[in-house]
């Protein structure tokens, strides 16, 4: 059907201030003019005198301020239509979202103003970041387990020697040795478990999470009596299917790290429940915390702040979860504590 525009008399005010995109007209300072009602949703301002009565400064992150000055010479001195870029802003509540925008000129009685269109893409851009991540730490992990795999072997025909050598004379090295040997050997075997979880074929079966939270939780007895724990597992009815014995690891491996992270008293929270097709456990520690710059390297194989730590148990975490289609979050605060939130999704019955 033609729409016959000129007759209908369509007003190209409303189109504008109801339209799906995020518009914002300004001035050569980067004075806002106006701004429709999608652009105010964006920014999470409630009336158009709120923005109004700022610039375009102040909702753009400082690190993009010259680069965007230039831009809008170039609007309004050579009256170019400039090319999409992307931009961090700021919303009212200072929140940082990713915004793609496109500029061009706009004239309007003899005047020029600039146009800016913005499109809010931080969903995006958090799911590219997301694959990013897991295509690095699958590709660090496939060339530590092909050195693993090649290292393993000839330290095996080593220990076999050490063994036949012991039989026939005895020295304390020998017994050091053996021991050494040992601890690399399983270091080895904990990296090629880790970076290829089907190296033993698991089948896939109904897991009751909440048993498995329970009985983990008995292997840390000894520490608990300076730790306090509190359970709150719900919905234990709604069975995830996955592979048990790696889950049974990660859910470990988390509570280990909870338990490490605590100094000497504190407190644990273990939370199980089913919202929206997910199983979601939530394991909350009251110990060091995790500073922002080292958030991003968890995961990574060897990764670690302990002395004796190996750097290995998240990335088994994170290979678990990624295989069982799942997701998981943190959050720490130095000092305070940390939370490791895990979504797993529940197949719904057919
Ligand atoms: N609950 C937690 N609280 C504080 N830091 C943590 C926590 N969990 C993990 N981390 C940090 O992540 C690093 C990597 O953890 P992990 O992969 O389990 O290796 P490891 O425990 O052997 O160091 C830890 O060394 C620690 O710095
Ligand atoms: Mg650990």
């Amino acid at each position: 059907m033609k729409l016959d525009i000129e007759s209908k008399g369509i007003d190209f005010h409303q189109l504008i201030e109801n339209s799906i995109n995020s518009v914002l007209i300004v001035g050569k300072k980067g004075e806002i003019l106006y701004c429709n009602k999608a652009c105010l949703d964006l920014f999470h301002l409630n009336t158009p005198k709120e923005i109004m009565t700022k610039d375009i400064w102040f909702f753009l992150h400082s690190s993009f301020h010259d680069n965007s000055k230039n831009r809008l010479k170039r609007v309004f001195l050579k009256r170019e239509k400039l090319e999409r870029i992307e931009v961090k802003m700021k919303r009212s509540n200072s929140e940082l979202i990713d915004v793609e925008v496109i500029t061009a000129p706009f004239y309007s009685e003899n005047h020029v103003f600039a146009q800016v269109s913005m499109l809010d893409i931080t969903d995006r851009k958090a799911t590219e970041k997301l694959l990013k991540d897991r295509e690095k730490l699958a590709s660090v992990g496939q060339i530590a387990a092909g050195i693993a795999h090649e290292v393993k072997n000839p330290l095996t025909a080593v220990k076999g020697f050490l063994h036949l050598i012991k039989e026939s004379k005895s020295h304390p090295y020998l017994d050091i040795m053996e021991d050494e040997l040992t601890k690399a050997l399983n270091t080895l075997e904990n990296l090629l478990q880790v970076s290829k979880p089907d190296l033993h074929d698991e089948p896939l079966i109904p897991i009751d999470l909440c048993k498995e939270l329970t009985s983990i939780l008995a292997l840390f007895m000894e520490r608990l009596y300076t730790i306090d724990v509190s359970l709150d597992l719900r919905d234990s009815e709604k069975k995830i299917v996955g592979k048990k014995n790696l889950f049974q690891r990660a859910l470990f491996n988390l509570m280990k790290n909870a338990v490490e992270a605590i100094e000497e008293k504190g407190l644990i929270s273990i939370e199980h429940f089913y919202k929206d097709e997910y199983v979601h456990i939530r394991i909350s520690d009251s110990g060091v915390g995790i500073p922002n710059e080292k958030l991003k390297m968890l995961g990574t194989p060897f990764f670690s702040t302990k002395s004796n730590g190996t750097g290995l148990g998240l990335t088994q975490v994170f290979t678990t979860i990624h295989e069982h289609h799942g997701n998981i979050s943190i959050q720490s605060e130095v000092g305070k504590g940390t939370t490791f939130h895990v979504q797993i999704p529940v197949k719904k019955d057919e």
